[in-house]
């Protein structure tokens, strides 16, 4: 076989087998195939795209290129939860004690922030002590004792993934949805769950900037995970605007904590019992999702979600945050409104990248993260807001931030007329 072969059998529009498939994906991670010919492949399909026989023959080819993790020595069924990314997205640090307090055994594999959008690893190591690098042997025995492990994904989970995102991050190749759904199809896959849960955003903050490309991209990930005998579901969800108030590290662990004890943001508190439903009913541990959605708002009251978030930070190591004196900045800065009205739109692009700039993500992969600082809104879309009341806190530990100021200022467009919030969950596809 011949990489040439392959990349004009795409360039023409045909569909490559899984022998072919196989042979670019195990030639590139094996370093037979020069950066070169997978580039011109990756744009091809970029393209051209791929069917669904292609895009479960190419998630097959990642997933075998790493270790595929047996959590088979944990009794009971195995949950897990991918985000495609977004701003202030902490769903994971409040769903997995949620299900975990329901029963359901939360094992999941997490990944770091890189750009605008957060990582949930980078949220938990914000936390004095938290450990992520756990064993395999680690990570099963927690989640058996405690119904709940967040842990690194490993260099030997898909490593071909690994070495062709970096190819799409500068080739111009990574929104693709084959590509994308492959991507990420493959790790969940090599973590080892029975059921997942996929939230894919759209908006200004996320990769997909429309229903229908997110829809798309929701279908194929849902027909793979069928593929390999898991049950998926996908929701459709708004990052048009941040999730919830909060954006950078510690500032969202304290909001994550909050809303495990009842006193979160609505958008973040219904997005969680949402998903959480799902992954409950799907675990089979109800009837049904309105006898799901009864008992994770029963763990909310009882602070038994609450403190099954505590147990996990303690087992790994963690120390659980005073929540009074957490954040510790030299400065924080009200953003006020300039005129009167209506939140008509918020860019959780700008936000992300603004709290980026700030210190709370990264540019490249090596920069340090400062865990304190990020950014804390007041006003969100559809709120009524008079001329100088605050739209937002920008927590800082830098001495000149007037351009941040400005961005964040500029991110919220106010009209005189009432404003409508986008939906939260525009659909959930199963
Ligand atoms: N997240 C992934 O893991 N892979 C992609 O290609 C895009 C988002």
């Amino acid at each position: 076989m011949r990489m040439v072969d392959i990349i004009e059998k795409k360039r023409d529009n045909h569909p490559l087998s899984k022998k072919e498939i196989d042979f670019f994906v195990e030639g590139y991670t094996q370093g037979h195939i020069p950066d070169y010919q997978v580039s011109a492949l990756l744009m091809a399909i970029y393209f051209n795209s791929m069917d669904d026989d292609e895009a479960t023959h190419f998630t097959n080819a990642i997933l075998n290129s790493g270790d595929i993790i047996d959590l088979s020595s944990i009794e009971g069924i195995k949950v897990d939860k991918h985000s495609t990314g977004g701003v202030g997205d902490k769903t994971t640090l409040v769903l997995g004690p949620l299900v975990a307090a329901c029963g359901a055994k939360f094992a999941k594999l997490s990944g770091r922030g890189l750009g605008h959008t957060g990582g949930t690893l980078d949220k938990l190591e914000s936390i004095e002590g938290f450990n992520i690098s756990l064993s395999n042997e680690a990570f099963i025995d927690q989640v058996n004792k405690l119904n709940l492990a967040v842990a690194g994904q490993t260099s030997s989970l898909a490593p071909a993934d690994k070495a062709l995102y970096a190819l799409r991050d500068v080739t111009g190749t990574v929104p693709s949805i084959p590509l994308i759904a492959a991507s990420i199809m493959s790790k969940k896959l090599a973590s080892g769950a029975d059921v997942i849960v996929l939230d894919v955003k759209i908006g200004e903050g996320a990769f997909m900037k429309t229903l229908e490309e997110a829809r798309e991209l929701a279908r194929i990930m849902v027909k793979i995970g069928k593929n390999f005998d898991k049950k998926v579901v996908a929701f459709i969800t708004d990052m048009s605007e941040p999730l919830g108030f909060a954006v950078g590290n510690k500032l969202e662990v304290l909001e994550a904590i909050r809303t495990l004890q009842g006193n979160g943001p609505k958008d973040l508190q219904e997005l969680s019992v949402e998903i959480g439903a799902h992954l409950v009913h799907q675990a089979g541990l109800v009837e049904n999702l309105k006898e799901a959605r009864k008992m994770i708002n029963e763990k909310i009251s009882s602070l038994e979600a609450s403190d099954k978030f505590k147990a996990l930070v303690e087992a790994q190591n963690g120390t659980y945050p005073n929540l009074e004196d957490y954040i510790k900045t030299k400065g924080i800065v009200a953003v006020k409104a300039e005129s009167s009205g209506y939140i008509k739109s918020l860019n959780a692009l700008d936000i992300g990248l603004s709290a980026m700039r700030l210190g709370a993500g990264r540019t490249t992969k090596d920069d340090k993260i400062d865990a304190d600082v990020g950014i804390v809104l007041n006003k969100k879309v559809g709120n009524k807001v008079e001329k100088g009341e605050d739209l937002a806190y920008v927590y800082t530990n830098k001495e000149n931030i007037d351009e941040e100021l400005k961005t964040v200022l500029n991110a919220f467009t106010i009209s005189e007329e009432p404003v409508e919030d986008n939906p939260l969950i525009y659909e959930v596809i199963e």
